[in-house]
């Protein structure tokens, strides 16, 4: 018995992160994934702070196995794996890390864009596979300087985006609900959520995932993009009809896409996804860098002591 209150941490902390965490409380350290479902009742009765990631699911029934929890801490920016509303009801303080992982997502955004574009993971499998052989280029691209690149969601991951893009000779228009007051970075210039699937030639989409923005793409949204124009997804898998992503990659209604994530994440081995050149995937490794992780951890640890001390976490997001 330490007679320290009781913190669980289920997400990956350097030592001297969790020694800050450790001088106040008695850390119960869990792995990162869905830890609390074969929980029993009463198993964590006394803990009252959780730093967690997003592969940890937090609904009522978690919130139940905790009743004397004050906050949770999650290791990331999106909070679609906490049921804000159950927790806001039992008074539990929700924090994120907004702000320190815009630099790398956007980065990760743009690489994956020029990846689509033109071509670059195809034409590494096709160096690779011994196909590049005499009389045997690899086939053109296109350019991407005087193109449009659409953001839907220009938050502040796009105005980081969306100036790195004018820089490559492109147009940037985006779409939010409210156009934003004032110069937008890039020059991006406000379209409709129509115009904007209309006239891109690369549909980026940084919208974060709620309840009402699950399936905010889907297949008319592919219908109404040009043939020649390129999906980019570095947000949440579960914004997107994933099977009408498929089915319009398939017939090639889109010239292809670039994804982070995907609706169940790691990728399952029999994702028809597997099977398509025409699209670009990656293991949701936008924030994935040792100082961008290191900048999240630290605002995770900062978060957490902050509310359970009652002071104003930086990343709150309930009151
Ligand atoms: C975030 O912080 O939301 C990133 O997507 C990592 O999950």
């Amino acid at each position: 018995m330490t007679g320290k209150s009781k913190v669980l941490v289920s997400a990956p902390l350097a030592a001297d992160l969790l020694a800050r965490i450790e001088a106040e409380y008695e850390v119960i350290q869990l792995p990162s994934a869905n830890v609390l479902r074969g929980a029993t009742a009463g198993e964590y009765a006394e803990v009252i702070g959780w730093l967690t990631t997003v592969k940890q699911p937090v609904n009522e029934s978690v919130l139940a196995a905790l009743p004397a929890l004050r906050t949770v801490s999650n290791y990331a920016v999106g909070y679609d794996n906490i049921d804000v509303a159950a927790a806001t009801d039992r008074g539990v303080q929700i924090c994120n890390t907004p702000g320190v992982l815009d630099d790398a997502v956007a980065a990760l955004t743009v690489g994956a864009i020029l990846n689509a574009v033109r071509g670059l993971s195809r034409a590494e499998r096709f160096v690779r596979a011994g196909q590049w052989v005499a009389g045997n280029a690899f086939p053109l691209t296109t350019d991407v300087h005087g193109k449009t690149l659409g953001i839907l969601g220009m938050g502040r991951i796009g105005k980081r985006v969306a100036p790195v893009a004018a820089a490559l000779g492109m147009r940037v228009i985006y779409h939010n609900r409210t156009p934003i007051a004032g110069e937008v970075p890039g020059g991006a210039e406000y379209a409709s959520r129509d115009e904007l699937l209309a006239t891109a030639d690369v549909v980026v989409l940084l919208v974060p995932l709620t309840e009402a923005t699950k399936g905010f793409i889907g297949a008319a949204d592919f219908a109404a993009m040009k043939e020649s124009a390129f999906f980019v997804n570095p947000a949440r898998g579960a914004l997107v009809d994933e099977d009408a992503l498929i089915a319009a990659l398939r017939s090639e209604a889109i010239a292809g896409a670039a994804l982070d994530v995907t609706v169940v994440e790691p990728l399952p081995a029999d994702s028809p996804l597997l099977e398509l050149e025409n699209v670009t995937l990656l293991p949701h490794i936008g924030s994935a860098t040792v100082e961008t992780r290191r900048a999240m951890a630290e605002l995770a640890v900062d978060n957490l002591l902050d509310s359970l001390a009652g002071r104003t976490p930086k990343g709150a997001v309930n009151d």
